[in-house]
């Protein structure tokens, strides 16, 4: 919590305003194989503190990334991959650290989060909307962009190892795509499922990448 203390003062005391609801929201399931219930609610708690009592993301000085409604594998892989420091290394915050859990608990966490539905947080600018859906359904074919549907699927749910996109903040997002080679697949060494999304990132230009960040924000 140092960490946080430092340069997240405010969020977190907006933040505190709303834990009785945190309480409300992280009472139900939870895995067996979680050392202790308490120990799973007070870490899902604090993940809540950053990313929304409801997983929905925070706006703010710095845009929180939405979790609610993740898919869990690509979930467990991006807790992974900031602990063996392929992600999240030019952040200023200690990405490592924060999202250090146990193998049981990412799963757990991710089950948790998974299930949570609040509306998206909205506030993006709304004029390439439109645009924005195109290149989602159907790619930019003259810049070699494929259509993001193909795989984030058509709902933009996701699967698998390919994460939900529906309702995620546009500010995490378009910094996301921007940073992509900088941010993620930083061991060379062992290429993750980052180098899938590597090309696509690095064809859009920054237009198409607002238009579709603002598109994805508003889908539920
Ligand atoms: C101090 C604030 C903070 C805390 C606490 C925190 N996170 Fe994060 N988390 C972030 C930030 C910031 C990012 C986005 C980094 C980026 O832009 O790549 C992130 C990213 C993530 C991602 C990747 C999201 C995506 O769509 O790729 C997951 C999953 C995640 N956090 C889960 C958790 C879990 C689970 C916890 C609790 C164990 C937690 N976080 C605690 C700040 C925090
Ligand atoms: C060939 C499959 C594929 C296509 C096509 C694709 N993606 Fe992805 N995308 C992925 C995978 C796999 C990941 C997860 C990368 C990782 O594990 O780090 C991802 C991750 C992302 C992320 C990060 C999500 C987060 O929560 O941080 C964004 C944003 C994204 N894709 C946007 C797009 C957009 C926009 C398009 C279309 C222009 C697109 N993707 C097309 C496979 C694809």
């Amino acid at each position: 919590m140092k960490v946080i203390a430092k340069s997240w003062g405010l969020p977190i005391l907006l933040l505190f305003a709303a834990s009785a609801d945190v309480r409300t929201v992280l009472a139900d399931d939870v895995r067996t194989n979680i050392a202790s219930r308490g120990a799973f609610e007070a870490k899902a708690q604090y993940c809540g503190y950053c990313h929304g009592p409801s997983g929905q993301g925070y706006r703010g000085y710095y845009t929180m990334p939405r979790l609610a409604g993740q898919q869990s594998e690509y979930f467990v892989n991006q807790l992974r991959a900031f602990t063996d420091g392929r992600r999240g290394n030019t952040f200023e915050m200690k990405m490592a650290r924060v999202h250090a859990v146990s193998q049981a608990m990412r799963l757990a966490l991710a089950t948790r989060f998974g299930k949570l539905n609040p509306r998206p947080f909205g506030g993006a600018p709304t004029e390439h909307v439109a645009l924005g859906k195109k290149i989602y359904e159907e790619g930019v074919p003259e810049a070699n962009v494929p259509a993001c549907a193909a795989c984030h699927a058509p709902d933009a749910k996701g699967a698998g190892t390919n994460p939900r996109l529906a309702g995620q903040l546009y500010g995490y997002t378009v910094r996301g795509l921007i940073n992509w080679s900088k941010d993620r697949g930083q061991d060379h060494a062992h290429p993750d499922t980052s180098a899938v999304m590597l090309p696509v990132a690095n064809s859009m230009s920054k237009q198409q990448i607002t238009a579709v960040a603002a598109y994805l924000s508003t889908l539920k």
